[in-house]
């Protein structure tokens, strides 16, 4: 039996297995990035689609005969040779935008810093004599495949060679991204990398395994340099790889390379600095130091597990108005929407009052656009989501023995903060009105700070970044408890819509 993977530039058969999904094998076969699974294979998401000829068997047993039609990939195993076509714009997320600046020079040879995103990869290349960037390249996370959230790929390194797989999809993902971008790898003497402390642990081959259960401890906190050779041989003989530093388990090298970058760490004002993806990492403070937590938001931000959300593909409702006109990506007719549009739909449902303040939805479901709606569970969902990040800026505002008028600016990093519309955000209160017109978007500063630190000078700098950061855990604090229950209202739109 066969798989005939095709759709994409160089087609390729690959030996099948009736014995796994088509997602496996496809991971297992390198095209892991082409199939959305945010659910990691449960069946949950129903995101895995691909399109299929061939005979396959169901996982529960059921075999039928397919002429170019879509299956969730997790579902079904081949039974007999199978034509898969793939669409070689999944995989492009259109939310990836690269932006890059310039760091010290004075090195010699070229460098690379990466980003190691839970949902996508960026990375840098950098002549480090002059401090220039390069080139920049981009792509989702190709560990995808086995979860969107950092759980998911913890639960997957709990299986024999789980971690072993993972670890090989990620170094192969940053060696593909850097030979895009330079033929001659050789020429590539330092590497930087950051990433939250889950994708630094599975990027170094260690177990995040104990990150995953109370109480939370990482293996490692990183910020070393060790030989490039210990991971890769083909750049140069001689070259460095530097982790950034993580302050703990949920708090990671993304965070303290984001302080850096973004200035917060040398701010006389106080900041509020806010990274959103999965997991809500958070920190509040100035150059004397940052208290900091983390905060599970789960992936509805990202349009997973709502009942018509995908990624922000070409046909995804990306903006909805308070008078309930939209916009798509790439101005299709709507087939999804993803996680702006959903924000934004909630705000504009809140204020046209189809959903009222404790989240009760008139009616089922409300279409947004063709065949696109937003439903009672999908509120459900954005309001767990919101009620978790709001709770942690709320404890740590309390901890910190602050108020809202003590904050003098609120960073948001990440593609999260580039595309969500700040006032819809404010709306359904995810983040505190309060602090509505003191927000500014920090771009990629994970991967920003990866590149800093390129230059051993601003290692220094990231090392007493990583000492200055205080860590307070959630899980089990009353005061956080008791502020996820007061965030689970939707009672902040009218000071935000109408005033
Ligand atoms: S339903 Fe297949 S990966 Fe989620």
């Amino acid at each position: 039996m066969e798989l005939y993977i095709t759709g994409i530039e160089h087609p390729q058969r690959v030996p099948a297995s009736g014995e796994e999904s088509l997602l496996n094998q496809l991971a297992l076969a390198g095209f892991g990035q082409m199939v959305y699974a945010p659910c990691g294979g449960n069946g949950t998401c129903k995101q895995c689609t691909v399109t299929v000829s061939g005979r396959l068997a169901s996982l529960s047993g059921e075999e039928r005969d397919f002429h170019r039609e879509e299956v969730l990939a997790c579902r079904w195993r081949p039974a007999g040779d199978v034509t898969v076509y793939l669409d070689p714009a999944t995989g492009q997320d259109r939310n990836i935008a690269v932006h890059s600046r310039d760091i010290p020079g004075g090195g010699t040879g070229l460098g690379l810093a990466v980003d190691i995103g839970t949902t996508t990869v960026a990375a840098y290349l950098y002549d480090l004599a002059s401090g220039r960037c390069l080139h920049t390249a981009a792509g989702m996370n190709a560990q995808r495949v086995f979860g969107g959230d950092v759980i998911s790929r913890i639960q997957y390194c709990e299986q024999p060679g789980g971690l072993e797989q993972l670890c090989a999809m990620i170094r192969d993902q940053i060696r593909e991204l850097a030979a895009s971008m330079c033929p001659d790898l050789t020429q590539i003497r330092s590497l930087s990398i950051a990433g939250n402390t889950v994708m630094e642990h599975i990027f170094a081959g260690l177990s995040p395994v104990s990150i995953g259960v109370a109480p939370f401890t990482p293996l490692s906190l990183f910020g070393d340099s060790r030989p490039a050779s210990q991971f890769y041989d083909c750049f140069h003989p001689e070259a460095e790889l530097y982790l950034s530093p993580c302050v703990a388990g949920y708090v990671g090298g993304d965070i303290t390379a984001g302080l850096l970058s973004s200035g917060a760490s040398e701010s006389d004002r106080t900041v509020l600095f806010l990274d959103i993806g999965t997991n809500g990492e958070m920190g509040i403070g100035d150059k004397n130091g940052f208290l900091t937590c983390a905060t599970a938001a789960g992936p509805a931000f990202e349009g997973a597990e709502i009942a018509c959300g995908s990624s922000a593909q070409d046909g995804a409702i990306n903006h909805v108005e308070p008078d309930l006109s939209y916009t798509t990506i790439g101005e299709l007719p709507p087939e999804t929407i993803c996680g702006s549009g959903i924000i934004d739909g909630v705000a504009a449902l809140l204020y046209n009052e189809i959903v009222d303040e404790t989240g009760r939805m008139e009616g089922e479901r409300h279409t947004i656009g063709g065949e696109v709606y937003l439903c009672a569970a999908d509120i459900r969902k954005i309001q767990l989501a919101k009620a978790a990040i709001r709770a942690g800026i709320e404890t740590l505002l309390e901890l910190s023995g602050k108020t809202y008028d003590d904050i003098d600016q609120l960073l948001i990093a990440g593609g999260f903060g580039a595309y969500v519309d700040i006032t819809s955000a404010c709306a359904i209160g995810l983040l505190p009105p309060a602090l509505k017109d003191k927000t500014r978007h920090v771009g990629n500063s994970s991967g920003m700070g990866a590149a800093m630190a390129l230059d051993p000078g601003c290692r220094a700098q990231l090392a007493k970044v990583d000492e200055s950061c205080t860590y307070v855990e959630l899980s089990g604090s009353k005061v956080f408890n008791d502020k996820y229950i007061e965030a689970m209202m939707f009672d902040e739109w009218e000071d935000v819509l109408d005033g």
